[in-house]
């Protein structure tokens, strides 16, 4: 075997197992998304964007193949620049970029099927707004790529959906702000003022005046379904899912919902207000 075809394990998030680096290149499996995934970064491609890796095909195992990406991904246990707020703004500008980018992309119906939210019974239903382009919807820290204190470019696109800039927004704050409380961060995230990095976020992304008056209660939403929503695959998919909700992914998920009616008031009132600038 040569180095450019030896297998590195790539550990990341909780869900995909068999993420490896083969050379330039990230191998992964396919799933029923898959097609959606491939069009965005075909889309994103086209678009010039350089903020994704680029899809080349699927290979001899019948696994997706990648561009890797050089730069620092913040796997566990998280660095201190986390915190970061230079990293934190140019996050924001990036997830702006890949939105805009994606304006234009107009994924088949077969494509949405495979990704659609299931009906679950007692679960409340999605925000009203219309869906404006296809989020990305998981921009965990461990889907971000930095170089130089820069943010680069975002992977894993597995979650990608119908989304409003609200929805995006949301879950860059969920994971960045963080919306969580303290028992529920990470080392470098704990004691950081949440409120105040959302505001940031909001700013750096160009969130709208409306849509900013949307994010606290989109946050709660969003929240209320992800629990069920957890719950569903953890019983449905098993695997990384059933495996997340044995470790407390349910309570954790109320945690947050607490957290944020606790401080929503204070939330939106940030993120309203008018600049000092
Ligand atoms: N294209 C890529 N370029 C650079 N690093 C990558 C790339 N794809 C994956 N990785 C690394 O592998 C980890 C896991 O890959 P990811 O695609 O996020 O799978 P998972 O579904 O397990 O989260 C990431 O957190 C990152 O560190
Ligand atoms: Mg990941």
């Amino acid at each position: 075997m040569t180095d450019s075809e030896t297998e590195t394990p790539l550990p990341g998030g909780d869900v995909t197992e068999g993420v490896v680096r083969v050379g330039d290149t990230v191998r992964r499996p396919l799933g029923p998304h898959s097609p959606l995934v491939h069009a965005i970064l075909q889309h994103l491609e086209a678009q010039h964007f350089d903020g994704a890796p680029r899809f080349l095909g699927i290979d001899e195992r019948g696994r997706e193949i990648l561009t890797f990406i050089d730069g620092e991904v913040a796997n566990r246990p998280h660095p201190a620049w986390l915190a970061d707020e230079t990293r934190l703004v140019s996050l924001a500008r990036l997830v702006r970029r890949l939105d805009d980018a994606m304006a234009g992309f107009a994924p088949s119906s077969s494509m949405l099927e495979a990704v659609a939210a299931p009906e679950i019974p007692g679960m409340p239903p999605e925000p009203r707004a219309q869906p404006q382009f296809i989020g990305h919807l998981d921009i965990t820290p461990e889907n971000v790529v930095f170089r130089d204190g820069v943010a680069v470019a975002l992977i894993d696109f597995d979650l990608a959906k119908p989304a409003t800039r609200v929805d995006e927004v949301f879950n860059l704050c969920l994971w960045w702000a963080p919306l969580a409380p303290e028992e529920d961060r990470t080392d470098p995230l704990r004691g950081v003022d949440a409120v105040a990095r959302t505001r940031l976020i909001a700013d750096a992304y160009g969130l709208a005046a409306v849509d900013r008056q949307r994010l606290v209660p989109t946050a709660i939403r969003r929240t209320e379904r992800s629990w069920h929503l957890m719950k569903y695959r953890a019983e449905h998919d098993g695997g990384g899912w059933l495996r997340m909700w044995q470790d407390g992914v349910g309570e954790r998920i109320e945690r947050r919902l607490a957290w944020l009616e606790a401080h929503g008031e204070r939330l939106s009132a940030a993120l309203e207000a008018q600049s000092a600038f």
